[in-house]
């Protein structure tokens, strides 16, 4: 993991969040053939052109958007942006031949090689970690409703400002993200606490498109999450906390109706949510 000596600014997390992206081996360069990429590519640009002429885009709009586009790479904002406006129907597209638990957007803030993490743990956090004790608990099964000893889930959130580690200097590397090992019956019980909504930062050029459209700037709080085991289809996904803010205007488009906790205060004042995953075969 690289330690991010960025500040936790739009610039901060954005170039933090390309440096991240090119350390992990998910660009999958050269995987396109000729054909391919002259047939998304043809589309691509027949949807430009048919927008500039509907809109009847003017010159000055045009390098307008020249001017954006660059400052979303000066600001190594592409992730960000392609994250926040894109993924989410590449993910649809993954989904359709998925079976068992659904799927979300990977987003741009994982990291590999989180600290490993016994079935019943608590997340890498600091002393004091502000933000509402959450229990989360669950098995893993198969689509024959058998549970999968061993299954790995590698999980990573936001803490109560908003802020993911490594992609903002103030957080220690490694904070709320960890690969937890289930147990023998697939299961888990994973202490940590509830993040909040997350914010696209308003300072770089993704927030500035939203601030000029007059769209907002929020995600629902969640939990990420990868999913997997040995001989079975990993899944990445996102769990989203019931009547939390934004569920229903989530700028990423990534919350489905499956997808949602309901957690149940405790005596203890800690919140418990519980969430079985299934996982269908490689
Ligand atoms: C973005 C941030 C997230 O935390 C997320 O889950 C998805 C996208 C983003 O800023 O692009
Ligand atoms: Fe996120």
């Amino acid at each position: 993991m690289t330690r991010m000596e960025n500040s936790p600014t739009a610039a901060g997390s954005g170039a933090s969040a390309t440096q991240a992206f090119r350390a992990s081996a998910r660009d999958g360069s050269g995987s396109a053939s000729p054909e391919r990429v002259s047939a998304v590519v043809t589309e691509i640009l027949r949807g430009v052109h048919r927008t500039i002429r509907e809109q009847q885009v003017s010159y000055p709009e045009f390098q307008a958007a020249k001017q954006w586009l660059i400052e979303v790479g000066e600001g190594g904002e592409w992730p960000l942006l392609l994250d926040v406006f894109v993924e989410h129907e590449v993910e649809a597209v993954a989904a359709a031949t998925q079976q068992g638990t659904k799927g979300s957007i990977l987003g741009p803030y994982y990291l590999p090689d989180a600290e490993k993490l016994p079935a019943v743990t608590e997340l890498p956090m600091r002393d004091g970690e502000p933000g509402t004790p959450l229990v989360f608990t669950g098995q893993v099964r198969d689509v024959g409703g058998d549970p999968v000893p061993g299954a790995e889930l590698d999980i990573w959130h936001a803490d109560r400002e908003g802020y993911y580690s490594g992609f903002a200097p103030h957080i220690p590397d490694g904070n709320l993200r960890g690969v937890v090992v289930c147990d023998g019956q697939g299961r888990f019980e994973i202490s940590t606490i509830e993040p909040a909504p997350y914010r696209i930062p308003t300072d770089g050029p993704t927030g500035k498109l939203i601030e000029s459209a007059g769209w907002h700037p929020w995600r629902p709080a969640h939990l990420h999450l990868l999913v997997r085991a040995t001989g079975f289809r990993p899944i990445t996904t996102q769990l989203y906390f019931a009547g939390g803010d934004w569920l229903d205007s989530d700028v990423a488009e990534a919350t489905k109706p499956e997808l949602i906790l309901e957690p149940v205060p405790q005596p203890d004042g800690r919140n418990r949510a519980e969430y079985d995953f299934v996982l269908e075969p490689a």
